[in-house]
C-alpha cells in the first residue's frame, strides 16, 4: 500500500497538486475537506457537525475526522494506496494514521510539504474557482479556465467555496497554521518529510514533487 501525504497551509496548492499526482500515479486522491463538503451537501449528521467548524475556519475535531478517514481508507479502491490531501492536520491525526497503517504493515512513504508564505494565501483563496463535479481547481487571474465558469477537464460548472470569504480565510490561517507545524514536525522526526517551494508555477511544483518520490524522471517514462 502506497501512502503519500500532501501537507500545506490553506491555499498552498494541495488540491491542485493532488489531482495531478493521483492521475500520474494511478492512486485515488482522498481529501477530508471534500468528504466534509459532500456530507454538508447531503445534510448528514456528520455534515451538520462539520459545518459548524468549517464556517468558523476551525479544524473539525479529531474524533470525527479520523473515523471518517479510516472508513474511506477501507474502501476497495484504496487498497493499493492513496494520495492524502488535507489529512493529517494535527499530530493526533498523524499518530492515528500511523497506527492504522501499521495494522496493514504499511507506512507513510513521503510527506510532501507545499510551502507557501502566509501573505500569498489570501489572494490565492479569494480568486479560486472549483468545478462542481470533481473539484478541479482554477484561479481567476493566475490559472483561469479556457471558458469562464466551465471546467476545462470535465465541463462542469465552476463554483466558489463558502469558506473562501476573506474573513473565514483569515480565521483558517490563524487557527490552522500552528497545527500544520506540529504535523510537519511529526513527519520530519519520522524522516519522511520533503518540502518544495509552492510559489513556483503549478507545473514546476508538480515536477519538484515528482522528483521527491520518483527515482526515474517523469520525462523518461512519458517521452
Ligand atoms: P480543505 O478543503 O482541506 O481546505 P484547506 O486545507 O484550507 O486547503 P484548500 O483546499 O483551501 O487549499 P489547497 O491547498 O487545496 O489549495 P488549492 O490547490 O485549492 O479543508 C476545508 C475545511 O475542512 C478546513 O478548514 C476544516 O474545517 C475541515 N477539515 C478538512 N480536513 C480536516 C482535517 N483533516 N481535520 C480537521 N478538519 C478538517 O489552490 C488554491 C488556489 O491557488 C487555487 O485557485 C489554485 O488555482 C491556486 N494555485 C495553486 N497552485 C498555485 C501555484 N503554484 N501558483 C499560483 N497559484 C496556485
Ligand atoms: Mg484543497
Amino acid at each position: 500500500m502506497r501512502v503519500l501525504v500532501l501537507l500545506g497551509a490553506p491555499g498552498a496548492g494541495k488540491g491542485t497538486q493532488a489531482h495531478v499526482l493521483a492521475r500520474h500515479l494511478g492512486l485515488p486522491r482522498v481529501a477530508t475537506g471534500d468528504l466534509f463538503r459532500a456530507a454538508v451537501r447531503e445534510g448528514t449528521p456528520l455534515g451538520l457537525a462539520a459545518k459548524e467548524y468549517m464556517d468558523r475556519g476551525a479544524l473539525v475535531p479529531d474524533e470525527v475526522t479520523v473515523g471518517m478517514l479510516l472508513e474511506r481508507l477501507a474502501a476497495p479502491d484504496a487498497a493499493r494506496g492513496v494520495i492524502l490531501d488535507g489529512f493529517p492536520r494535527t499530530r493526533s491525526q498523524a499518530q492515528a494514521l500511523d497506527r492504522a497503517l501499521a495494522e496493514r504493515a504499511a507506512e507513510v512513504e513521503a510527506a510532501l510539504l507545499v510551502d507557501v508564505p502566509p501573505d500569498e494565501l489570501l489572494a490565492r483563496l479569494s480568486g479560486r474557482w472549483l468545478c462542481e463535479a470533481a473539484g478541479h481547481t482554477y484561479h481567476e487571474t493566475a490559472y483561469p479556465p479556457r471558458v469562464a465558469g466551465i471546467c476545462d477537464i470535465c465541463g462542469s460548472r465552476l463554483l466558489q467555496r463558502d469558506d473562501d470569504k476573506p474573513e473565514i480565510v483569515r480565521a483558517r490561517l490563524e487557527k490552522q497554521l500552528g497545527a500544520l507545524e506540529d504535523v510537519v514536525d511529526h513527519y520530519r522526526a519520522a524522516g519522511v518529510l520533503q518540502a518544495v517551494d509552492g510559489r513556483r508555477p503549478i507545473a514546476a511544483v508538480t515536477n519538484d514533487l515528482l522528483d521527491c518520490i520518483e527515482p526515474v524522471p517523469y520525462w523518461r517514462t512519458h517521452p
